[in-house]
């Protein structure tokens, strides 16, 4: 029997999001309805509701989430009823050229759920990211779930699902962060914060944190970060040169996703270093840089799209790595609010003073 519950959309573009009822279908063959337990609200969120990804309105937001899974569609055996489970938006095919070769980060067949979620009225919900977690129940494809420990905070395991992946990865998967490296991490939120416990995972000797604000760079320390620059103040690629011998850093992080601090990131490493861009720019953006200084240096220029993960390696990994006090994810929860205070939520994250609010159910 389809299912009645509360869910957040975004209804038009710029139009305030709101709490509405929507109906879940039973899962299909693959698909599995999720029960959430929490959903953090992402910039990827507002940037839906602003028009910004594309103009299927209305959107069912929400998409960094865990919860147990209700009940499972034809076929699905990877997870069962009562699983408790982290929300991923790439469940890659396994069949396509890049799964075949062994980089299913790559992969261009990922899937969602066949069947949509509608308002009363039988409109068709697009849900963000193929998820749609702001929503006491989400209809989605059995491979987007994965089953972690069930003894860890919900709050915590959604982070998981997207920004918080999305830093730690960068430095983990995409930048390779070794034992004894010197990373350099430009844009503390979030995401930039998420790469320093990245980077500190992995063994790093310096993590110098870059960013505007003092608040950012005080919590950036907590994360451990070792040095801190205020880029307003100090020329962030002198400073992170003469932090690390004259050299520049072995990785550097940007994690804000603009030109300038792109820029900053190319001349901040050393010759033979690597850039890691996680910050995720505008479609308007260029990037202007003398070719020669392309050529003059070695090391490598990557992105990092989702951290490059791989959910059913990392999500696990990584909860378990939080449950033995290795790394500290509950740090990233600045607040838990109620699913009608998405609103609110997206104000406060232009204050600067929030990591993630995350909606419990
Ligand atoms: N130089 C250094 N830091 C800057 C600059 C700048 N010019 N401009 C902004 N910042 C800092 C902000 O002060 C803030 O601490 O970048 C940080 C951005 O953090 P958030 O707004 O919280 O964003 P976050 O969730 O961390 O995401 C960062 O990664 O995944 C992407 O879409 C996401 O592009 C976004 C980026
Ligand atoms: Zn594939
Ligand atoms: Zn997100």
């Amino acid at each position: 029997m389809p299912q009645q519950v509360r869910g957040v959309i975004a209804p038009g573009k710029d139009e305030p999001v709101r709490v509405e009822t929507i109906v879940v279908p039973d899962p299909g063959p693959g698909e599995a309805v999720v029960k959430v337990q929490a959903c953090g609200v992402c910039h990827t969120d507002l940037h839906y509701k602003q028009g910004g990804i594309n103009d299927d309105f209305p959107f069912l937001l929400g998409h960094e989430a865990a919860g147990v899974v209700e009940s499972v569609g034809a076929g699905v055996t990877d997870v069962a009823p009562g699983d408790f489970v982290i929300l991923n938006w790439r469940a890659v095919c396994g069949q396509c050229r890049s799964c075949l070769r062994g980089r299913p980060q790559y992969c261009f067949n990922t899937h969602n759920a066949k069947q949509r979620m509608t308002l009363l009225d039988g409109t068709e919900l697009s849900p963000a990211l193929g998820i749609g977690a702001f929503a006491e129940k989400t209809l989605v494809a059995a491979g987007q779930c994965t089953k972690v420990d069930p003894s860890v905070s919900p709050a915590v395991a959604g982070l998981l699902g997207c920004g918080v992946m999305a830093g730690i990865g960068a430095a983990l998967n995409t930048g390779n962060v070794g034992r004894g490296d010197s990373v350099a991490v430009i844009g503390c939120g979030g995401v930039g914060d998420a790469a320093i416990v990245g980077a500190r995972l992995a063994g790093a000797a310096k993590i110098v944190a870059v960013d505007i604000d003092d608040r950012k760079l005080a919590t950036a320390k907590t994360m451990g970060a070792t040095h801190t620059v205020n880029s307003r103040t100090e020329d962030a690629v002198e400073a992170v040169r003469a932090l690390t011998g004259g050299f520049g850093a072995d990785v550097v992080i940007e994690a804000v996703g603009r030109p300038e601090t792109y820029k900053q990131a190319f001349y901040a490493r050393d010759l033979a270093g690597t850039v890691v861009l996680v910050g995720v720019p505008t479609p308007d953006m260029k990037l202007e840089l003398p070719l020669i200084d392309v050529f003059g240096r070695g090391g490598a220029l990557k992105s990092s799209w989702y951290g490059d993960c791989l959910p059913s390696r990392d999500f696990p990994m990584l909860i378990d790595l939080h449950q033995q006090g290795r790394i500290d994810l509950a740090a990233f929860v600045t607040e838990t609010i109620a699913l009608d205070e998405v609103e609110k939520a997206f104000a406060r994250m232009h204050e600067g003073d929030v990591l993630r609010s995350v909606v419990a159910f």
